[in-house]
């Protein structure tokens, strides 16, 4: 990590993309990387479970509900006056429209109530540089360069990161994300909503070679993923278990989509590795929190001479805690464009490519 540039600042960030509403205090080091100070999240994932999805009228209400309520308990906890924050950052995007202009309404109006600089940032740059929150008991940060696969709900990108703000796109999906493939065989399997750890969950007890699902794009040469073509191979799988599967068939199931799943990423991050010839691979995003992903990731690295790094396991889905981190890095490094005027937009599609130079990098 590059020296920093300022000394101790307090950054609180807001995150409202999706169904989580997360609030986080950190603060600059001199020198180091910025510490988490305080963080709480609110999930709505119990209120969107009827609904088999997230219905976004819904999730913009409860984070209006959930934002000043734990606004206080992240200042509380951190034993921090709203007056000693010196920035406020939020989630700019992307995400939905109406869930990211509560958390920015609210943090740049508290920002111009307080007199200071607002910071909106990218949610995927925020995934991207949350593994620096790892303490060293939970396997510590990684150093830059490194080659980063972004797997979230709505993303899945392998990404070369040579510091903060320098992002190369190596490859990504053309088609569904690797948490969609995950979510949407879990629907087809009858399992809740979220479906990834669902699904994650009934793989346990399943066999991972009990069916031949398809691996796309596992030997082109590139360094993209496609999922689409495996959800309809898991329905068609599954519709030829009956009507009633058995509680073993749909482990089974369960266990060979996640299995696919998992090799694809695992095979093109390697890839991604000997490529850029890196020997520091960062998992960032929800799916990051599978544990199948993890320890055949963890094997195909060792074989490399390469390490895994990864953010704490409840920082791995949507979190204040990486936007505030995100923000702070980008104070450091001289790269944050602060809003004074108390005015903002949000980026409901808003390619992480924009803050990416060209690729440069022949697979
Ligand atoms: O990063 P995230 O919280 O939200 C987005 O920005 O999309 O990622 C959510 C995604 C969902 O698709 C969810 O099913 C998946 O991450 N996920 C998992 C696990 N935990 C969350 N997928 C597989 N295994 C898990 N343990
Ligand atoms: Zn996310």
């Amino acid at each position: 990590m590059p020296a920093a540039r300022l000394g101790r600042m307090k950054v609180l960030g807001f995150e409202s993309s999706c169904d989580e509403t997360g609030v986080a205090l950190v603060e600059t080091r001199p020198g180091g990387v910025p510490r988490l100070l305080a963080e709480a999240l609110h999930s709505q994932v119990d209120m969107h479970a009827a609904y088999g999805g997230v219905v976004p009228e819904l999730a913009s209400r409860d984070h209006i509900r959930r934002v000043l309520p734990l606004t206080r308990q992240v200042l509380q906890q951190a034993g921090c006056a709203l007056a000693e924050v010196d920035v406020v950052a939020y989630t700019r995007g992307p995400g939905l429209a109406g869930a990211l202009l509560v958390g920015a309404g609210v943090a740049v109006s508290l920002a111009a109530a307080l007199g200071k600089p607002a910071l909106g940032v990218h949610h995927l740059e925020g995934h991207l540089l949350s593994p620096f929150l790892a303490t060293e008991a939970e396997g510590g940060a990684p150093e830059f360069p490194f080659v980063a696969l972004l797997v979230s709900g709505g993303h899945t990108q392998l990404m070369q990161v040579d510091g903060v703000g320098r992002y190369t796109l190596l490859g990504e999906t053309i088609d569904d994300a690797a948490g969609e493939a995950f979510d949407k065989s879990a629907k087809l399997l009858g399992l809740g909503y979220p479906g990834g750890p669902a699904l994650a969950r009934l793989a346990e007890r399943g066999r991972p070679t009990a069916f031949a699902l398809p691996r796309p794009l596992l030997h082109s040469p590139d360094l993209d993923f496609s999922f689409a073509g495996l959800k309809t191979a898991v329905m068609t799988q599954h519709r030829k278990l009956g009507s009633q599967p058995g509680a073993g068939e749909l482990a089974d199931l369960a266990a060979s989509a996640q299995a696919a799943i998992v090799d694809v990423l695992v095979a093109k991050s390697i890839k991604a590795l000997k490529a850029t010839h890196s020997r520091r691979l960062v998992v960032a995003g929800g799916v990051g929190a599978n544990l199948r992903l993890r320890e055949t990731l963890n094997a195909g690295a060792a074989r490399l001479g390469a390490r895994v790094f990864y953010p704490p396991l409840a920082l791995c889905t949507d979190n204040g805690a990486m936007i505030a981190l995100a923000a702070a890095l980008r104070l450091q490094h001289g790269l944050a464009e602060l809003q004074h005027d108390g005015a903002f937009d949000v980026r409901p599609r808003w390619p992480l490519a924009e803050l990416c130079g060209e690729s440069g990098v022949t697979v």
